[in-house]
């Protein structure tokens, strides 16, 4: 008999989380103005809102931490990190930061300026107010095939070098640099092959430009690239960092996700010029140099955290959990952006609602259904998290309308990724019977789905 797969590690604590029944979840989302942010922890029995500062540290991590540096300047937790970054990644400059955004608000506040152009794979939201931030202008050029969630590619996460090869043409020194983005978050956490890195490298080096990785999810890009492209089946995930590393100029890195810490971020380099001029909004922004945001202990838990996540077996239990919830939901039928990404599946609202009208927002609907079905919290990521058009004040319906399922990391069994298919098979089977969508009683301005409130729309 094949020996089954199972995970790389044991548990050695656990935290209890609390089941609740269907009156109740109703009652509580009602009272929050049906927006999952507004709901308590406690009130949730599996959270897949995000990925993000949700994963469990290994004992090693909170050994680290234990040991961790608080000293103010030069500690040596700050050396530690520096070293585990140098090592991943070739970038020999490296500045803390409390979380991602910071380290896009440091960096960019050197780099951006009013009137720029910033082209790139799916920027993430944070990334995108950074540059609009700025009065510059963030230009998607991913692939176009990334919008058609049943077409099965490889690498959905990919830049279309015409487009990134137009926008730098066009607007050429308003060009400060290109970001990538892996994986691409926006897109359905696809990955981009070391084909197009190396491609947009190209680009780049024809007109003058650097690049910049946004590498919030590094890890399982490389995991995607040892397990999916010609020619690295064979090579270590640290190896293929390496080599996808060597193509950017530099990063920025929310650590919450692939570092396995629960707040921090950096960026790093291989230029002392950029590195020089991030220098000078570090300190007043984040602090200073040696630990900009971060405790002493956490770059310590941070600098083991990356290694940890470099490692295939890691990468491996992790990505086999989203791999099994595709495969569930396949069975059901249930549609999604496929293939299954590296950190959350995107189930497609729209083809599981369609008698429900846009201006009902399909995705919150449904996150809502899944809420009240089985206390699981996904996040609308659709025209809700789209906003209005800042001129015309219309809703933008454009895009993809998606509920977004994120599996943090080393915290959930096998087990708990059933009960979110079966949540999700009980509510995809009663589908016919959803027959209004949700309307809008307040909103904010600017990203408004953190703190929108709804009520079911009239009949
Ligand atoms: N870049 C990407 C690709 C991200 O997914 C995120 C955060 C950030 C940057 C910002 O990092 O949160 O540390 O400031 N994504 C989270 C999510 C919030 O749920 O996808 P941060």
């Amino acid at each position: 008999m094949e020996i089954p797969f199972a995970e790389s590690w044991k548990i050695k604590m656990v935290e209890p989380i609390t089941k609740s029944t269907r009156e109740q979840r109703e009652e509580w989302i009602k009272e929050v103005g049906y927006n999952v942010f507004g709901l308590r922890s406690d009130q949730v029995y599996i959270d897949c809102l995000t990925d993000s500062g949700t994963g469990a540290m290994s004992d090693r991590q909170w050994a680290a931490m234990m040991t961790g540096d608080e000293s103010y300047a030069g500690a040596r937790s700050f050396f530690e990190l520096k070293d585990a970054i140098e090592k991943i990644t070739g970038f020999k400059y490296v500045i803390p930061t409390h979380q991602g955004r910071a380290a896009e608000n440091v960096l960019f506040s050197a780099l951006v300026k009013e009137g720029d152009y910033v082209p790139g794979n799916s920027h993430f939201d944070t990334t995108k107010g950074h540059i609009e931030f700025r009065k510059a202008h963030a230009v998607d050029c991913t692939i176009d095939d990334a919008k058609d969630t049943q077409k099965e590619l490889p690498f959905k996460g990919n830049v279309d070098p015409k487009k990134l090869e137009k926008v730098i043409q066009e607007h050429g020194d308003k060009v400060p640099f290109v970001i990538m983005t892996i994986t691409n978050n926006t897109a359905g956490g696809e990955p981009v092959s070391m084909a197009n890195l190396r491609e947009v490298r190209r680009i780049c080096d024809k007109y003058g430009k650097r690049v910049i990785f946004d590498s919030a999810r590094f890890a399982e890009n490389a995991y995607f690239i040892k397990t999916r492209e010609d020619g690295y089946a064979d090579k270590t995930i640290k190896e293929i960092c390496r080599e996808m590393f060597a193509l950017a100029d530099g990063m920025t890195m929310s650590a919450k996700k692939d570092g396995l810490v629960n707040m921090g971020g950096f960026i790093a380099t291989r230029w002392e010029d950029w590195y020089e001029a991030a220098k000078a909004f570090v300190i007043p922004f984040e602090g200073y140099l040696t630990y900009g945001g971060m405790n002493g202990r956490d770059m310590a838990a941070l600098a083991v955290g990356l290694i940890e996540n470099t490692e295939f077996d890691n990468l491996h239990t992790r990505i086999h959990q989203l791999t099994l919830l595709a495969s569930l939901l396949d069975e059901y039928g249930v549609p999604y952006q496929r293939p299954v990404g590296g950190h959350a599946i995107f189930i497609d609202a729209l083809k599981v609602l369609p008698q429900i009208p846009k201006e009902e927002f399909p995705a919150q609907t449904l996150t809502i259904e899944l809420y009240k079905e089985a206390g699981i919290r996904g996040c609308e990521i659709g025209f809700l998290l789209a906003d209005r058009d800042p001129e015309t004040r219309q809703n933008r319906f454009d895009g993809n309308d998606f509920v977004r399922l994120c599996i943090p990391r080393r915290v959930y069994t096998d087990n708990h990724i059933r009960v979110i298919a079966a949540a999700l098979k009980n509510v995809y089977d009663r589908r016919d019977e959803i027959k209004r969508g949700m309307e809008i009683v307040w909103e904010a301005e600017l990203m408004r789905h953190f703190t929108v409130r709804l009520k079911p729309a009239a009949e």
